[in-house]
């Protein structure tokens, strides 16, 4: 059976240059992998009263449930991320931190993790990966150290379903292949 991989995207808007990253990294994927882009736009934001059971005036949101379930079920899970205002977009925080509860079930522990930041600037959104690695770097995650992926001048990239240019597909495609190597040696209970 093909190994889930759940992708999570750090833009909402139509027509995200990661979107269309995050889409093309799925082409990258080898038979073994079912890579799919998990939408965080419909979960609430994250309002610890969710999580307390005491608390009858905030009943935990099925979105939660099934959001918390999915990245459970998947055996590696991949951010593709832009950079709002020197760190990840909200979007992307409020998925973190709806994964990270309640304590003693967080739903990323162990899961391998790969991560892809983008820009239209020159810094392939530097400081989104960054920020983006201090929130999981609170977790029992798998990661890749190196490379460090940072597509900058993103929308010169993406063309139409692919990459624009061999040199960056390459390096992504073998970056995927770094990703399903790291999930290969770590398989969650
Ligand atoms: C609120 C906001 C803040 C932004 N801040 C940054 C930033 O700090 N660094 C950067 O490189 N680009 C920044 N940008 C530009 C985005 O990288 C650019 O709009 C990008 O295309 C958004 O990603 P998407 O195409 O995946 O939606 C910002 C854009 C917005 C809307």
């Amino acid at each position: 059976m093909s190994k889930k991989v759940v992708i999570l995207v750090g833009s909402l808007r139509k027509e995200s240059i990661a979107r269309k990253i995050a889409k093309i990294c799925q082409s990258f994927f080898s038979e073994d992998f079912d890579p799919e882009i998990l939408e965080i736009r419909d979960l609430p934001l994250y309002n610890a009263d969710y999580d307390n059971p005491d608390e009858t005036d905030f009943p935990l949101p099925e979105v939660y449930k099934s959001f918390r379930q999915s990245i459970k079920d998947a055996s590696g899970v991949l951010f593709v991320t832009p950079e709002n205002n020197r760190t990840i977009p909200a979007c992307l925080k409020n998925a973190v931190d709806v994964g990270s509860k309640p304590n003693g079930d967080v739903a990323w522990t162990n899961t391998p993790v790969a991560i892809i930041s983008h820009s239209v600037g020159a810094m392939g959104g530097y400081s989104s990966q960054k920020n983006l690695r201090l929130a999981l770097s609170y977790f029992t995650m798998p990661t890749i150290q190196q490379p460090e992926v940072f597509l900058g001048h993103s929308n010169q990239l993406v063309g139409d379903g692919q990459f624009t240019k061999e040199s960056t597909t390459e390096f992504v495609s073998n970056y995927i292949k770094k990703f399903e190597a790291l999930i290969e040696k770590n398989p969650k209970a």
